[in-house]
């Protein structure tokens, strides 16, 4: 069911530490609440199944909502063709909480249900363009809408390339309603071999703005 390059991770050692407990206080009021976690169909699956697997094992309250084409990418790019196999590929759901995309009328899309904040990884530019304004015509939309009417954190993971003027207009005004954009490009002065470090790379960046103290990838040090 997995792709090779999860199964190049599992058996692979990845010159990253372990993922370490979350610690700090800002975690704690994360933990607290749980995090709105969208998943869209833009290419970038494996990084929602590494997002979604590391908050399973840190028991982070998860509430997911997957859009329709969030499932086609699952299935095209991971093999991931239904809730029973991510369940599968990411651990213990305890705290997951699953809604689907077109009910606007479940938790997350009301401000009253206190959360975290919203992760939408990765974010199609089609999600962007209807949170830049405010189109709130499904779940994942809604969801994100109230995050910024909310002042809680909205972070948008997208991807796509090359970047249209539209796209580039509306990621400014997402930015500049408040949601944190960490675009789903990889460094590589980390030196990665795997695909599974590249995916890291740019999970560590979504963990960090969770203000989750994980650790995946080494921090970066001049002259290291
Ligand atoms: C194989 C495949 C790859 C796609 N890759 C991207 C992508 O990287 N970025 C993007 O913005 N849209 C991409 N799309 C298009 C979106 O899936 C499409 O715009 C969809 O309507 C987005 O809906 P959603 O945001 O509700 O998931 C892709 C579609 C398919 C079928």
């Amino acid at each position: 069911m997995f792709p090779e390059w999860r199964r190049a991770r599992q058996g692979a050692t990845v010159p990253c530490a372990a993922p370490q407990e979350v610690t700090d206080s800002q975690s704690e009021r994360s933990l607290t609440r749980p995090w709105v976690f969208a998943i869209t169909g833009a290419s970038g699956a494996p990084y929602a199944v590494r997002l979604l697997e590391l908050l399973v094992t840190h028991q982070v309250p998860v509430h997911l909502v997957v859009s329709r084409h969030g499932w086609r990418l699952l299935e095209t790019e991971v093999g991931i063709g239904s809730e029973t196999d991510l369940q599968a590929a990411t651990g213990d759901w305890s705290d997951v909480v699953v809604f689907t995309d077109d009910d606007r009328g479940a938790t997350p899309a009301s401000g009253s249900a206190k959360s975290a904040g919203m992760v939408v990884c990765p974010c199609s530019m089609g999600t962007v363009s209807a949170i830049a304004n405010g189109a709130s015509r499904s779940l994942v939309e809604r969801a994100a809408d109230v995050a910024l009417k909310e002042r809680r954190p909205l972070i948008l993971v997208p991807r796509e390339t090359p970047l249209s003027l539209i796209h580039l207009r509306n990621l400014t005004a997402v930015a500049e309603a408040g949601a944190t954009v960490i675009p789903a490009a990889p460094g590589f002065y980390h030196r990665p071999t795997e695909i599974s470090h590249l995916v890291d790379f740019v999970v560590q960046r979504i963990v960090d703005h969770m203000q989750l103290d994980i650790t995946l990838v080494p921090r970066w040090q001049s002259g290291a």
